[in-house]
């Protein structure tokens, strides 16, 4: 009787090992699996990218900027400063420009309007709630710096 306990208990025990070792198996296998989709820990990193010189800019003036990957962006001195936003339209590709007078950026193509922070104020973008990216500024002295996302 008494050894027929001791392998009941023998039995309990290995059974609950090897359940244990099943589930801390499985459950790491999920948490890197977890961690595969979902990177944690990952912060975006900007650096600066020397846009221009604010004595090169007019109070209602803007040129065009490129970052090292190829996109283009609107630097356009208003008169609180500088907005850089991107020069292509969210609602079909077209180019934006700043004008100065409304303070307003425009897309030509079908009439798109958005405000120094990017965000469309009318037309087809404001319709479909898009808004222009917008690049953070960074300004020393005169000189203006473009925070670029690192890929
Ligand atoms: S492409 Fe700019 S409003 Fe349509």
């Amino acid at each position: 009787m008494s050894e027929q306990r001791a392998v009941d208990r023998r039995g309990f025990f290995a059974t609950l090992l090897m359940w244990g070792g099943v589930v801390l198996g499985y459950g790491l296998g999920a948490l890197f699996f977890l961690k595969y989709l979902v990177p944690m820990g990952l912060k975006v990193r900007y650096r600066e990218m020397y846009a221009g010189s604010l004595d090169d800019l007019e109070v209602g003036q803007s040129k065009k900027i490129r970052t090292p990957s190829g996109e283009t962006f609107v630097m356009a001195r208003t008169p609180d400063g500088v907005r850089v936003l991107s020069e292509i339209c969210p609602h079909l590709g077209c180019r934006v420009h700043y004008e100065a007078e409304k303070k307003i950026f425009y897309c030509p193509c079908h009439g798109g309007v958005f405000n120094a922070e990017g965000t469309a104020t009318a037309g087809p973008p404001y319709d479909a709630g898009q808004s222009l990216e917008r690049l953070r500024t960074v300004i020393r002295g005169r000189a203006v710096y473009v925070l670029i996302k690192e890929a």
